[in-house]
């Protein structure tokens, strides 16, 4: 049984696997040197070979559990005809959208259009690193990708008049959910043996609009992915209340951001749980990792548990800290088995 699979599926305490979100990425000097050379983020996406090698990079550095496929959730819109774009020091920036283009796009160019991400999972799952090892494919939540496709951009502090359209809202999640479910399924056909929904603006919804908005519509995409025997994780960050979404969601596993109290999360959450910790840790010092990834390890001692952080590793940091976590980990699991 894979690592991940071990703590979803038997809930092992004693486990304690450990990846990490944006493991592959601009905190590598390897990746950095691929990165030089293709300018056009979105290509590099969809370059197979690129992919590959950008995805298996922290596997060859470090003793890890998972791989994450190296992609983006921009992806989905980018299948569905929108532009994008990633600009330097900036983020993305996205075309315009055509609400009836969406409703009534057409499933093989969608597939089509996003094949070189399912024969990167092809390839990558065929090398030899990855042998006992879980290969993690992922989505945005619905309302995530949503809010990229009508903001064009990340949003900065108040969502434009636009998402007070409700009726606009249920049609679009209904649409897009559509196309996220065809990506977690072409995934999990390509290869892919776990799901991660990254809801990264979850917390921008109003209490009153949870239901229609975040959980009915994840909850499907939790409900399809668990009927493929697929493990699925849920990452809602900046949720207020983890248990209440836990309850309507159903994940197998839900990830927390470094917002949240673990104390609270472990007290009051009995699914196996991911992350935590602030990533800036990360930054400090060796004395001040240890300490603070021993809190989150005793927190949930207890508990079936996947370490991570509470969003992605910081690209300016050094990757021997990396190291040295996956180290701390390694050695915390020796002493409790
Ligand atoms: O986790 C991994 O290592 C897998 C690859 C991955 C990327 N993006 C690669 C990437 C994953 C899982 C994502 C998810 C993603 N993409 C999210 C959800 C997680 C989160 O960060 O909240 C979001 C919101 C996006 C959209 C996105 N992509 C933004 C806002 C940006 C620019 C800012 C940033 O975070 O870097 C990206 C670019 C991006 N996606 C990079 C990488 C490695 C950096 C590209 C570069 O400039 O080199």
């Amino acid at each position: 049984m894979t690592p991940l699979r071990k703590v979803i599926y038997k809930k092992d305490k004693f486990a304690k696997p450990i990846w990490l979100m944006r493991q592959a990425g601009r905190y590598l000097p390897e990746f950095r040197k691929i990165r030089k050379k293709n300018t056009n983020f979105v290509k590099l996406c969809l370059n197979v070979k690129n992919v590959k090698n950008i995805t298996l990079q922290p596997l060859k550095r470090y003793d890890l559990d998972a791989a994450i496929i190296f992609s983006d959730i921009l992806m989905v819109p980018l299948g569905l005809g929108q532009s994008v774009e990633f600009k330097k020091n900036f983020g993305p920036f996205l075309g315009p959208v055509s609400i009836d283009g969406i409703k009534n796009y057409d499933n093989r160019l969608f597939k089509k259009k996003l094949d070189p991400v399912y024969k990167s999972i092809r390839n990558v799952k065929r090398d030899k690193l990855l042998k006992n090892k879980d290969l993690i494919g992922f989505v945005g939540g619905p309302w995530t990708t949503l809010v990229y496709m009508l903001n064009k951009s990340s949003p900065k502090v108040k969502l434009g008049k636009i998402f007070s359209d409700k009726l606009l809202i249920k049609d679009l999640l209904k649409y897009i959910s559509n196309y996220l479910t065809l990506h977690i399924q072409s995934q999990i056909k390509s290869g892919v043996n776990t799901i991660q929904i990254f809801d990264s603006w979850a917390g921008l919804v109003e209490d009153k609009n949870l239901h229609e908005y975040i959980y009915k519509p994840t909850r499907k995409l939790v409900e399809f992915t668990k009927s493929l025997k697929t493990p699925c994780i849920c990452f809602p960050r900046n949720i207020k209340n983890y248990t209440q979404y836990t309850n309507n969601v159903k994940p197998d596993v839900i990830s927390i951001d470094y917002n949240v109290n673990p104390n609270e999360i472990a007290k009051n959450i009995n699914i196996p749980i991911q992350g935590g910790m602030n990533p800036k840790i990360l930054l400090s010092n060796k004395k001040n990792l240890e300490k603070h990834t021993n809190t989150y390890l005793r927190i949930f001692e207890a508990h079936p548990y996947i370490f991570n952080l509470g969003h992605g590793v910081l690209p300016q940091t050094d990757p021997s800290m990396v190291q040295y976590l996956i180290k701390l980990v390694r050695k915390f699991n020796e002493r409790s088995s």
